[in-house]
């Protein structure tokens, strides 16, 4: 990657990617890469904000003239009472990752539903009328909870360490989409009882990202999954956590965390830009990653 298309002038935008911890963030490669794709007089690079600071990056960008940023853990969440507007879906699962100032007012949006469904398409994998086992409640899958409802799939089972988290969402979820939806513990026992009824998992929890410090204890649960359903990972870092490793190990197609990321940036450089990225670049985004990864 050059950056003959950053001017160095009073015209270059500088677009943060915030969060914390920061320091394996990998999103910026791709966006740079496509920022010299669009010849976007732009850059990117990773900060770490804490929650509580957030007020004052804020008033940062003010000062600097910072007019578009995204967000990523654990920021996505708190980012939101500070926004001037935010569309009813981001608010209602507590999840804004891109933010762009529009006439002096900061308005924001979740991405991540969207990615995931249009990497679940890339990869040939319709959601209708299918039966989706959610792995985690956090400040994703709830929105993708979402789409998955928005999109036809005909029943939602999302299983979390606490309970009442899986169990908000899923209540949320059959109040404003009509989905049958329920909630779990995420013990091997159950998850294997939930396994043995879906037709697409989505492993949506931090279980298993490079830093994190914690991964699956037992991964048998996946045996009970019917042959050939399709097992997705939000993880971006490692490319292949070792719930996507066995899941095609046992021979079922697999969907990257990283097709996430780079399908998302297509809707969100359409929020950002009005731009629609190409076949094409989406591939050589995948390429930029892989390799910045090692492989
Ligand atoms: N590919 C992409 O474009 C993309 C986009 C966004 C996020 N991601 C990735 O998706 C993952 C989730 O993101 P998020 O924003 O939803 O995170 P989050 O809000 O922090 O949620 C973390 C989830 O992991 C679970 N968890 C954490 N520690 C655990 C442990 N020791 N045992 C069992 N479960 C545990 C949490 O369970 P509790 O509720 O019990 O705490 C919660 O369900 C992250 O790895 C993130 O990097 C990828």
């Amino acid at each position: 990657m050059d950056l003959n298309h950053v001017r160095l002038d009073m015209h270059t935008r500088l677009i943060p990617i915030v969060g914390f911890p920061m320091d394996h963030s990998s999103a910026s490669y791709v966006y740079n890469y496509l920022f010299q794709c669009y010849e976007i007089n732009a850059v990117m690079w990773p900060y770490e904000i804490q929650p509580e600071q957030l007020a004052a990056f804020l008033r940062a960008c003010d000062l600097m003239h910072i007019d578009r940023f995204t967000l990523t853990m654990p920021l996505k969440t708190p980012i939101i009472p500070l926004l001037d507007e935010v569309d009813a879906c981001s608010r209602l699962f507590k999840s804004v990752n891109v933010v762009k100032k529009v006439d002096g007012r900061y308005v924001g949006s979740g991405f991540d539903g969207k990615g995931c469904m249009g990497a679940l398409q890339d990869a040939g994998i319709s959601v209708a009328g299918k039966r989706a086992l959610i792995l985690g409640a956090g400040s994703i899958s709830g929105i993708i909870g979402y789409e998955l409802a928005r999109l036809g799939a005909g029943r939602l089972s999302i299983a979390n360490r606490t309970f009442e988290k899986a169990y908000h969402i899923a209540q949320t979820l059959k109040n404003h989409t009509g989905i049958c939806a329920c909630a779990c513990t995420n013990g091997v026992d159950q998850l294997s009882r939930e396994a043995e009824q879906a037709d697409l998992v989505i492993q949506c929890s931090a279980l298993g990202m490079y830093g994190f410090g914690a991964d699956y204890d037992d991964l048998s649960f996946l045996q009970a999954l019917p042959k050939h359903v399709p097992v997705m990972e939000a993880i971006v870092n490692p490319p292949r956590t070792r719930f996507l490793s066995e899941a095609e190990r046992l021979g079922h197609p697999i969907v990257m965390g990283m097709d996430m990321l780079v399908s998302q940036m297509q809707e969100i450089f359409d929020f950002w830009f009005g731009i629609r990225i190409n076949e094409q670049e989406r591939s050589a985004c995948r390429r930029i990653l892989m390799q910045h990864f090692g492989y």
